[in-house]
């Protein structure tokens, strides 16, 4: 269940990201189940460009790499991150996060930061 609900919100970040122009939101289709995403923290600036791609270049490419990667995804890419951002919260920034595998937590304010991005809907930049 919780499985499948992860799911249907990746779908929904792949179709509506970029959603900081709140103006152009609509209601959301009655068929689709998944919820609209409204950045928590608009006023930090925490993206894609300016922050996450070098905490993933850093951390998680040398497993995240796509083809046989030991790691799921492609995370050398904006979309390659952005498809797997809902796991964020708990295997990379929760207390509970075990990513990077078999590697120390990530710091704190990295997490934190970390935790600012996927509040705000994951912008690219
Ligand atoms: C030493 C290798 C390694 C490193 C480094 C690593 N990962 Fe992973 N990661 C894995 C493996 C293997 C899996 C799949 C098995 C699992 O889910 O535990 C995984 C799974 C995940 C998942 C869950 C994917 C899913 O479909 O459930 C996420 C999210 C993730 N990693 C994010 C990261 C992030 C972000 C970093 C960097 C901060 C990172 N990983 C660093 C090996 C790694």
């Amino acid at each position: 269940m919780k499985r499948t609900a992860l799911i249907l919100m990746l779908g929904f970040n792949l179709i509506y990201f970029g959603c900081s122009n709140e103006t152009a939101l609509e209601m959301p289709d009655e068929n689709e189940e998944t919820p609209d995403c409204t950045p928590q923290f608009p006023e930090m600036d925490v993206t894609y460009d300016n922050y996450v791609k070098g905490i993933v270049d850093k951390y998680c490419i040398s497993c995240h790499y796509a083809g046989n990667s030991p790691g799921p995804g492609n995370f050398t890419s904006y979309s390659g991150v952005a498809a797997y951002s809902d796991f964020f919260a708990t295997r990379v920034i929760g207390d509970n996060a075990d990513m990077p595998q078999g590697n120390a937590p990530l710091p704190q304010a990295v997490r934190d930061s970390l935790n600012v991005w996927i509040q705000n809907c994951a912008p690219k930049n």
